[in-house]
This record gives structure tokens, sequence and C-alpha cells, in this order.
């Protein structure tokens, strides 16, 4: 069994992102700038949206942090997005999600500039994505691609089982491994929360992607020996032994699932990663319009 290693691969990532930020300074050429919107004090985005921004002051990206509270309004969201469509210093616009529930998100997505949607959540985006044409990819997702790749998993021809269908992460990721691309060329299932058998198709799978959000879910009696295992899960569950009151635990049942693959990611320190060194790879692109 191998671990996929998160924190290696994202460092890989950034690395060479630094490398592209000393060429771009050295020409006298434009820093990439990240602009994130949080909206209330959720504790998870709180803490996602800290790390977006501080990853990006760390490889020497220009980011806006803009809290609103809680109780915006619609309109207020969409001028403060509007703005930030027409600043020319901003690369790329990231709305933390969830958004509360006074707020349409669907409405909310659209309105980001398809050239600065760095989340790849905008129709427009997916849309292309689905069609295989050049545009930003879903940073949970294409962190996926870049750690199967940068592992060399092979996926061609392999069954790759996908357990969650939410616009972040299992419906694209559906996708990404289903195209005619390397990695990809899975044949891939769709599974949630209406799914029949989903042991004995977990069964069936060499690949499992859990993004379902419930701690533990995939146990080791839903999967054969050798698979490739993705946890996407990054619940925070009461841990009195930690100082900040909680844990992450992945959607795996990571200790009785792990001795049975050939590759794994862990919780933390997988994927979570790689989200970020992904949306910073957007970022770039958005700036030099890649
Ligand atoms: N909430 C959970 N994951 C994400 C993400 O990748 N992007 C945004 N904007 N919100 C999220």
């Amino acid at each position: 069994m191998q671990l996929l290693d998160g924190k290696l691969v994202s460092q890989a990532v950034k690395n060479s992102l630094k490398e592209k930020i000393a060429q771009l300074k050295a020409t006298g050429s434009k820093t990439p700038h990240l602009a994130a919107i949080l909206v209330g004090s959720n504790g998870a985005s709180e803490t996602y949206v800290a790390s977006k921004v501080k990853n990006c002051e760390e490889i020497g990206f220009k980011s806006t942090l803009i809290r609103l509270d809680e109780a915006v309004s619609e309109k207020e969201l969409m001028d403060t997005i509007e703005q930030l469509n027409k600043d020319a210093d901003v690369d790329g616009i990231l709305v933390q999600l969830p958004l509360p529930k006074q707020i349409n998100e669907d409405k909310i997505i659209s309105l980001i500039n398809p050239k600065k949607d760095v989340d790849g959540f905008h129709p427009m985006s997916v849309g292309k994505m689905v069609q295989g044409l050049p545009t930003f990819i879903p940073a949970t997702p294409y962190g996926i691609m870049l750690m199967l790749e940068h592992y060399k998993i092979e996926t061609k021809g392999k069954h790759a089982v996908v357990i969650g269908r939410s616009n972040i992460v299992g419906r694209p990721i559906s996708i990404l491994l289903s195209r005619n691309t390397n990695p990809g060329n899975c044949t891939v299932t769709v599974c949630h929360s209406h799914t029949h058998n989903l042991k004995e198709i977990c069964l069936q799978a060499d690949i499992i992607v859990a993004a379902l959000g419930r701690p533990g879910f995939l146990t080791a009696d839903m999967v054969k020996e050798n698979v490739v295992v993705i946890d996407v899960g990054i619940t925070r569950v009461p841990d009195a032994s930690k100082k900040s009151g909680f844990s992450i635990k992945g959607d795996v049942d990571f200790e009785n699932v792990a001795p049975k693959c050939s590759y794994i990611t862990p919780v933390p320190g997988g994927v979570g990663l790689m989200t970020i060194g992904a949306l910073l790879m957007n970022t770039y692109n958005a700036c030099v319009g890649e």
C-alpha cells in the first residue's frame, strides 16, 4: 500500500508556480490576484478560505479576502461580484460555498465572469469541461487528477466508482475520469443516496472516489484487494483530545481499508491540500490567460 501524499504533490505544484511567478516578476508582468468572498462565519469555510489566502501569499500571488455578514442580501453580494468582475487587477473570483439560505447559489455562480471563474463552477466552465475544451476545472477534482498523474496511476480501462454527485466534486470527477485523456479513459459509475447494492458496485471498483461527506462510510468489506481509494471527506468530528475540540475525518475507514489498497489518500494530508494547489494553478492561468 502506498500513501498518496497531498503535501508532497501540492508542494511540487506550488514550487512550479513559484518559478513561474518569478518569471512574471522578472518581465514586469502582472502578479496573479485572487479575490475570495466569505459570507458569514461557518467554521469550516473560515478555515478553508484562510488557507487559500495564506497559500496565495506564500507563493507570491496577491489576494483579497472580502468578508460579508451572514445576513447579507443577495443584491449586496451580487454588487460585490460585479465590482470584482470589473476590477482589471482581479484575475480570479471565488465565492466560498455553502451560502446562507437567503442567497441563490446558482444565481451567484452564474454572475461570476467566466474568465475569472477559478472555481470552475460557472455553467460555461462546466459545459466546456464536459466537452473537453480548455477551461477552469473545479479545484478538488482537478487536484485529484494532478495526484493520479503525479503517481502515474494507470486509469485507462479501469472501473472507477464515484460515491457522491455534488457539483463540487462527484459530478465533475466522474466526467474527468471518463474523458479521453490521461489520466482518464475510465468506465465510471456514479453512486448516490438512491443507489441500490452500493457494496456490490464498490467491490467491482478498481478506483473509488469517496465524496459523500459521511465519516468512515467506506469500509473494508466494500473494497477489493489492490483498489485505489481517493478520500475526499473532510468532516469535523468532536475530539476532546484536540485543542480545537475536533478532528478531521475522511469518508473512508482508513485503518481497515488501507491494508487492502494499492494506493490511498490520507485525511488530512491528501486531497484537501491538492484542492489548494489546483486553485492556485487556476488563478495563475486566469492571470496569464491560458
Ligand atoms: N466549498 C467546499 N468546497 C469548495 C470549493 O472548492 N470552492 C468553493 N468556492 N466553495 C467550496
